[in-house]
């Protein structure tokens, strides 16, 4: 028996901000954003606003399409940085406004690469008969947790949610075929909120700091993607006896164009195969997968028995590749 995605859905809010806007708020430029990241424009979370009301408008359109009742899910499973609040989890909240009375909650945190994350434990439920029916969210609201301030980070996110159902399936042609995780937090200082954790607190010096805010080494970060996102796609390929020209599709987290590149060219493989929407909506960390999946989906283009390989990198820093037929 394997897992397979019966339902995707995704939401973003109506608020655009686009490169021009950020022309008026800091000194930067449309050209410098899209020559260095492909980023045009992002939603922008409404006051009101928080991250389980995008995750439950996205699980609801997944929901419908699976044909499956809130009350009927057995596990969510949430990935999440920006969870509404430190405690208890953004799952709690999901669970209670759908009304998924059955459902266990919890939440992952493993940044951009938190919903393949999540992806891979909903899997493992589903395969050892655990489960049935699992909900898969990525949500993010990043844009309250950028410093505005700061020009080499706010411009690159965005807020969005992307949800996915999972349930068993016993075709032997269908359903995902691996996962590959892999973490080195060797790496954390390179992208990291500081302040507000265990560690430091909320001070007036972690706020004078602006500690509790995202804090990136961009450079550092660009390296540790293309150089993770090729071993980790290349250990999906192996895995599965395949080669990157199998593939009918790449879903991917969309940090930044130039990664992309990077990591496409070192496979060759052609841009058109990666349903890309990065221009659009920015850096939606973990929501970006499962968005991207949702839209492809929803646009007609995924169809029965396609190969497709998916991959995703965040702070950790934490990657990870998966492998589905369609
Ligand atoms: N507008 C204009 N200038 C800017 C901006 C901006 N928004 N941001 C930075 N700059 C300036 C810098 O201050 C620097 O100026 P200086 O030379 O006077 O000091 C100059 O541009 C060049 O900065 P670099 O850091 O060298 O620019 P780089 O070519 O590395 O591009 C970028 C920066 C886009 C952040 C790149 O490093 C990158 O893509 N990194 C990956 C980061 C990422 O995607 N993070 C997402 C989270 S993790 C994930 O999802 C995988």
């Amino acid at each position: 028996m394997r897992s397979q995605i019966i339902g995707t859905g995704s939401y973003v809010p109506e608020k655009v901000l686009t490169n021009a806007d950020f022309e008026k708020l800091i000194e930067t430029s449309d050209q410098w954003i899209v020559e260095r990241t492909g980023i045009r424009e992002r939603r922008v979370a409404a006051p009101d606003e928080a991250s389980s009301d995008m995750a439950v408008i996205a699980a609801r359109r997944a929901l419908e399409m699976a044909g499956v009742r809130a009350e009927d899910i057995d596990l969510i499973i949430v990935g999440t940085i920006s969870a509404d609040m430190p405690l208890p989890s953004c799952a709690a909240f999901v669970q209670a406004k759908l009304g998924a009375t059955n459902a266990a909650a919890f939440d992952i945190h493993a940044a951009c690469a938190g919903s393949l994350f999540a992806m891979s434990i909903a899997d493992r439920f589903i395969v050892s008969g655990t489960y049935k029916r699992v909900l898969v969210i990525g949500v993010e609201l990043l844009t309250r947790l950028m410093d505005w301030t700061d020009r080499n980070t706010c411009v690159l996110f965005g807020d969005a949610a992307g949800a996915l159902i999972l349930g068993p399936t016993t075709d032997p042609k269908r359903g995902l075929l691996s996962t590959h995780l892999h973490t080195d937090g060797g790496q954390a200082e390179i992208l990291s909120i500081p302040g507000g954790g265990a560690r430091l607190g909320t001070s007036g010096e972690t706020l004078d700091a602006r500690a509790h805010f995202v804090k990136m080494n961009g450079r550092e970060v660009y390296k540790s993607a293309v150089r993770n996102l090729t071993a980790v796609l290349g250990e999906a390929l192996a895995a599965n006896h395949c080669t990157a020209s199998d593939l009918t599709h790449l879903i991917t987290h969309q940090a930044n164009l130039r990664i992309l590149e990077a990591v496409l060219a070192r496979f060759e493989i052609p841009m058109e195969k990666c349903w890309l929407n990065l221009q659009k909506y920015g850096n939606t960390s973990s929501a970006s997968l499962p968005m991207s999946l949702d839209e492809a989906n929803r646009a007609g283009r995924l169809h029965a028995g396609d190969l497709i390989g998916m991959m995703a990198i965040g702070a950790g820093m934490a990657w990870g590749s998966a492998m589905m037929r369609w």
